[in-house]
């Protein structure tokens, strides 16, 4: 599907953005571990998500949609039945990887697939540490799916993480609950950690430490009703849209603002950006806040290092800041752009090029030149990545012509209402 946005002159109102996606993720991943049923406000409502319900039904559990709640029942973990057939994690890494980690520890074969894009995504990041453990995995290459996990008794590791990744460090975790003795990970530089905050209130025994999370098997499980806050890599693309698009104000209510994930309000922040933190409280254990941002001229930045990961979904809709910021931005140590649902490195720099900003690839990077972008419009293309079609559309925004994507329905992975969203802050 193509879809055309169009240059606005303001952006202004209010809106809910989509609920966040990792933390939908593993509520249903997660409630697969208690016996029981558990209880989701704020569902993520997306075809990833969707993926992740898909498989865990077929594991055994029963997921249904009542009222605005989803509710979810878990035979436990020791009742988690073998499938029949291949499960479909579609275009979702968080459901393979997290999946292969619930799954090294059951005694049954699994075979995990997705779509074309998954199926190029390295698996051996999760393959590698679970096998130390004991489970028993053959995949493309030794590395791509389709993924298949012969699981059984495991034994706990110490394992310290090449890359910063919440995906492996939540395998992990749930492999080192099923595992005899205590299983550490260690990252040099914090991913997110919805994972450790939901387990600890389900009663998991969990000691984290900056940098560390050790798990120690044995404690039981309880379900929970869980209340999903808005996505702040959703939220992302009216943080900049707002910044960059003269005369708006926007609020964003009911904002996840997690730490971990907040590096975009500190970059946007350090580039001039508008914006205030409202009302900030804590909802089933991560802190929330409404966020207003209002227009304002940006500078330029350089970011690397320990911020990387905790904006690492974030930095195609940065890249766009960055063409409208006042001089040259550089991003370093995101190599792991290159391995998302697409290569956001290339896709990211050969898109909004066509465009007419002055961006350049690096190996791990991009490096823009604001003063010398002028986003003029034109054909481009997402490559199916939700993220890439929704950066796109933000600097659609603001080009003289009109922006034409294609593949733009790609949003659906994560913001089914990302198209009606710019209509009524722009009417
Ligand atoms: C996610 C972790 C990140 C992120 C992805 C969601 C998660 O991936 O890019 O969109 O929910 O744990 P990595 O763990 O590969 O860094």
């Amino acid at each position: 599907m193509q879809t055309v946005v169009n240059k606005v002159s303001y952006l202004k109102g209010e809106t809910e953005v989509a609920p966040d996606k990792s933390i939908s993720h593993r509520t249903v991943i997660l409630s697969a571990l208690a016996e029981g049923r558990s209880r989701v406000k704020n569902f993520l409502e997306a075809e990833d998500t969707w993926s992740s319900c898909k498989c865990l039904q077929a594991l055994g559990l029963t997921i249904q949609k009542q009222d605005k709640e989803l509710i979810i029942d878990s035979p436990g973990i020791d009742a988690l039945q073998e499938p029949a057939r291949v499960l479909d994690c579609g275009n979702s890494g968080t459901t393979m990887r997290m999946l292969a980690g619930l799954l090294a520890g059951r005694p049954f074969m699994t075979v995990l697939s997705g779509d074309d894009s998954l199926n190029q995504r390295p698996m051996q990041r999760v393959i590698t540490p679970l096998s130390m453990m004991g489970a028993n995995f053959m995949a493309r290459r030794g590395n791509y799916p389709p993924l298949a996990v012969q699981g059984g008794q495991l034994q706990g590791i110490e394992y310290h993480m090449p890359v910063a990744s919440a995906q492996v460090k939540s395998a992990l975790l749930l492999a080192g609950l099923q595992a005899e003795g205590v299983t550490a990970v260690l990252e040099e530089h914090a991913s997110r950690d919805h994972t450790e905050r939901m387990l600890m209130a389900m009663g998991a025994k969990l000691e984290v430490k900056p940098g560390q999370v050790r798990v120690i098997p044995g404690a039981k499980l309880s379900p929970q009703d869980w209340e999903v806050p808005g996505d702040v890599s959703s939220a992302a693309f009216w943080l900049v849209a707002a910044s960059i698009v003269p005369n708006s104000e926007v609020l964003l209510k009911r904002v996840g603002i997690n730490p971990t994930r907040t590096g975009i309000l500190e970059v946007l922040k350090q580039m001039g950006a508008r914006i205030t933190v409202l009302d900030a409280q804590t909802i089933a254990g991560e802190p929330v806040a409404d966020l207003l941002v209002q227009s304002a001229p940006l500078q330029a930045v350089e970011i690397e290092g320990e911020i990387i990961p905790r904006l690492i979904d974030e930095l195609p809709v940065i890249a766009v800041a960055m063409t409208a910021a006042q001089g040259v931005s550089v991003v370093r140590d995101a190599a792991e752009l290159r391995v998302k649902e697409t290569d956001r490195i290339a896709a990211i720099c050969s898109q909004l090029s066509r465009m007419g900003a002055a961006i350049e690839a690096t190996p791990d990077g991009f490096i823009v030149d604001g003063s010398k972008s002028h986003i003029q419009g034109g054909t481009v293309d997402s490559f199916g990545d939700h993220r890439i079609a929704m950066s796109l559309a933000v600097a659609g925004l603001i080009a003289d012509q009109s922006t034409y994507i294609n593949n733009a329905e790609a949003v659906n992975i994560s913001y089914p209402g990302f198209w009606d969203t710019i209509k009524i802050l722009s009417r």
